[in-house]
Parts: structure tokens; sequence; C-alpha cells
């Protein structure tokens, strides 16, 4: 087989075979398939696109690039979920405890945060103690013993992926639909989920702004998953503003303790408990959603999901007793208020742009080695529909430097304050299954 001839068909429009697309993908992850010829198929795939069955055949060969998690000597469906990304997200720390209170086993891997968007296992190391690295038996044996383990990324995860998105970074090649499917859920199913639950973000603070494209992403990740035997469905949530009100490593740990006890912010609450019900229905805990979100609320309310997320916590190592006294987090020297600069209603929060506020206080890596500042962040006091007074709080600043001015400015700019009270703000847009 030659390169030349796939690039062809593909450039005319045809669909490619199955051994096609493993020649491509063993190829260039093997460096035989030099960068000229990839960044020319990876432009014809953009222009032509990739019917279900490429697009299935594309993941699953980017899936044996490299290793695969084994999680089959853990009971039970093991269901990921993931979210295509957003400002203050605190929802992996909430959900990992409450679905594995009612029985589902989460055996998670997470990320770190880097540029404006926060990372699971930065926010996990603001607990004392707590060990992000676990070897593959301490890890599944964890998840079988109390149903839930989360641990940081290792191994050769999807290194086919790792080298395209590279090259599609710097070919204009990353805003495809059967790119990004294939990208997100490769790397999903090397992790080793039986079933998946997508949490695509659409508006001002995601990735795909505009709600058609988040749908076509979500219908394109949930064809992929079923198509690859793994059961999938998506959510379409809210990135119009910040999730929650905190942003920030010790400052989302807080707030999701909030949450598991029941009194945290309403939207992050409600898009636990949607998601939440979405993996237990999966896990074929419950017999439809209905059943499924009682039962989430069954665990908030008796205090079985904080109880969880106590054993998790000194069970990887970590100082339990933070949950009770979360004066025990990293906390900031200094708290100031951000004012608002005129009477009126909240109506739009750049979501993007408080992020990058909350990275301006250290909260954030500006490079992948950088340190971050755990105890720095942002608690949003108003949100979009709220109503306000001139020089009223609108947001707190958690800092270690007494010099926000450059920080205040940016917050008032992300905020847009308006006479008419806009129109309510929808959180879940829609469910694709
Ligand atoms: N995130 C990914 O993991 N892959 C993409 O292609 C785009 C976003
Ligand atoms: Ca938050």
């Amino acid at each position: 087989m030659r390169m030349v001839d796939v690039i062809a068909k593909k450039r005319d429009g045809q669909a490619l075979t199955k051994e096609e697309i493993d020649f491509v993908i063993a190829g260039y992850t093997n460096d035989e398939i030099p960068d000229y010829q990839m960044s020319a198929l990876a432009m014809a795939l953009y222009f032509q696109d990739m019917t279900t069955e490429e697009r299935v055949n594309l993941t699953m060969a980017m899936v044996e690039s490299g290793d695969q998690i084994n999680l089959s000597d853990i009971d039970g469906i093991k269901v990921d979920k993931h979210s295509t990304g957003g400002v203050g997200d605190t929802t992996t720390l909430i959900l990992a405890p409450l679905v594995a209170a009612v029985g589902v086993p989460v055996a998670k891997m997470s990320g770190r945060g880097l540029g404006h968007t926060g990372g699971t296992i930065d926010k996990l190391e603001s607990i004392e103690g707590f060990q992000v690295e676990l070897d593959g038996k301490t890890f599944n044996q964890l998840v079988n013993k109390n149903k839930i383990a989360v641990v940081g990324q290792s191994g050769n995860l999807t290194p086919a992926d790792k080298k395209l998105y590279s090259l599609r970074d710097v070919t204009a090649t990353v805003n495809s639909i059967p790119l990004i499917a294939s990208s997100i859920m490769s790397k999903k199913i090397a992790s080793g989920a039986d079933a998946i639950v997508l949490d695509v973000k659409t508006g001002s603070g995601a990735f795909m702004k505009e709600l058609d494209d988040a749908k076509a992403l979500a219908k394109a990740m949930v064809q992929i998953g079923n198509g690859a035997g793994r059961n999938t469905i998506a959510v379409i949530s809210d990135m119009n503003q910040p999730l929650g009100f905190a942003i920030g490593n010790a400052l989302e740990v807080k707030e999701a303790i909030d949450t598991l006890h029941g009194h945290g912010p309403a939207d992050l609450h409600e898009l636990c408990l949607t998601l939440g019900s979405q993996m237990v229905y999966l896990a074929n805990k419950a017999n439809s959603i209905e059943e499924a979100r009682s039962m989430l609320e069954d665990a908030i309310q008796s205090g079985k999901a904080i109880e969880k997320f106590k054993t998790f916590l000194s069970s990887q190592g970590g100082d339990a007793s933070v949950v009770d006294d979360p004066t025990k987090l990293p906390t900031a020297a200094y708290q100031m208020e951000v004012k608002a600069t005129a009477d009126g209603y909240i109506s739009d929060i750049i979501a993007d742009e408080i992020g990058i506020a909350a990275s301006m206080l250290g909260a954030g890596r500006i490079t992948k080695d950088s340190t971050i500042d755990l105890a720095v962040g942002l608690v949003l006091q108003k949100k979009v529909g709220d109503p306000v007074k001139e020089g009223e709080s609108i947001v707190t600043i958690h800092s270690n430097k007494a010099d926000v001015a450059e920080v205040i400015e940016k917050i008032q700019q992300a905020y847009t304050i308006t006479e008419q009270e806009p129109a309510e703000n929808r959180l879940v847009y829609g469910v694709i299954d």
C-alpha cells in the first residue's frame, strides 16, 4: 500500500477501508509516514469528512497504537465521564464519589490543568497526603473494595493521537468533527471504559461555541462509542458562564464538599445529577434515568456520598478530615472584592476570561512545567441573571499577592451588566444517545 494513493482516494471523496486506516495510523505512529503526507491526509479528511464506519476504524486504530488500560478484573460495568472542557468545572470531584456511593465502579484516570482550564489531579493534590500515582494492581483493588479510585495519566496511551493532534494544531485541521470525535473517543476507550457519558459544552467558554456544532460533535462521539461496542450517551450543557462559583484548586475542592453535602451551587448540583443519573443507568444500577436520579439524591441527603468521598481520600493517603474542616485546605493570604461598576443585572460572564484571571493569580499553568498555587482563585458572588447594585461585590479574589489590579480589570471586562433582566440561561440543552 502507498500513502500517496490513500491521500488521493480521500482527496477524491471516497471512503477509506479499515486496512487503509490501519496502515496510515500504524505507519504514522512508527515514523514511516512523514508529517507532510499525514498533513495532506488530515486536510483531505477536513474537507471530505468520514463515514461512521471510517470514524470507528480511525478511533480503534488510534486506541491500538499504544497501551490500553485493562480494567477487566474490576467487577461491574466501568462507566467513564468526559467533559469537552470548561472553566471551574468541578463535576469529576463530585460525580466520582456520588456514583460510587450507589455502587457504580469508578476507575478514573484524570489529567492536570493547562492554560485556563483546571485538572482534577491538581485539585486532589490540594489535599494533604493524597497520592495520585498508584500501580495498576492497587488501583483495581481499590476500585473493587471502595468502588472508587482516581489516578494521574501514565503509560503510553494513544501515541497516534498525540502525534496527530500536535500536527493538526499547526496545519489548521483541529476543527474537524471526525478528527475531534475520534481523538477524544480513542483516549476514553484506551482508558478501559465499558460505557461513556460525555458532557459536551457549548457557549462562549466552550470549544464548540454554537449549539448546532456541539450537537454534531456529540452525535459523532456517540456514534463512534456505540460503533466500538461502548454504550455512549452525551449531555449538551452550557458554558456561557463558569460552572458553580469557585475557580481554583482548593476552592473547587471546598465547593465539591459543599455539593456532596447538598448545599452546593444550583447549576453544579443539577449538572452532577444529570450526568450522574446517566452514569448510573449505563452501569445497569437503575432501570430508568428517574430511578437513577432519585438514588443519587438519596445518596446526598443520607450522607452516603460525602462518606464515600472521605473513604476515597483516606484510601489514597489523603487527610479526610478536610471534609469536616475545610479550613485545613490551602488558603490564600488575601481576599479582595471585585465591585460592580453599575446597577442592573448580570447578563453575561465570559468564562474564558474568568479562567484567565484565575491563572493570572497562579491557579493555572502557563506552560506544562510551571508550578501552580493551589490556594488561589476566584469565587463568583454573582452569576448570569442576578441583580446587582453599583459597588456590590461580584467576585471575591483569593490571592497570595497584594497587587491584583490587572486581575480586577480582567474580571470587570468579563462581566456585562445591563439594565434589562436577561432571558433565563439554560443549563442542559439535550441528551443524545
Ligand atoms: N480535545 C481532544 O482531545 N482532541 C481534539 O481533537 C480536540 C479537543
Ligand atoms: Ca466551579
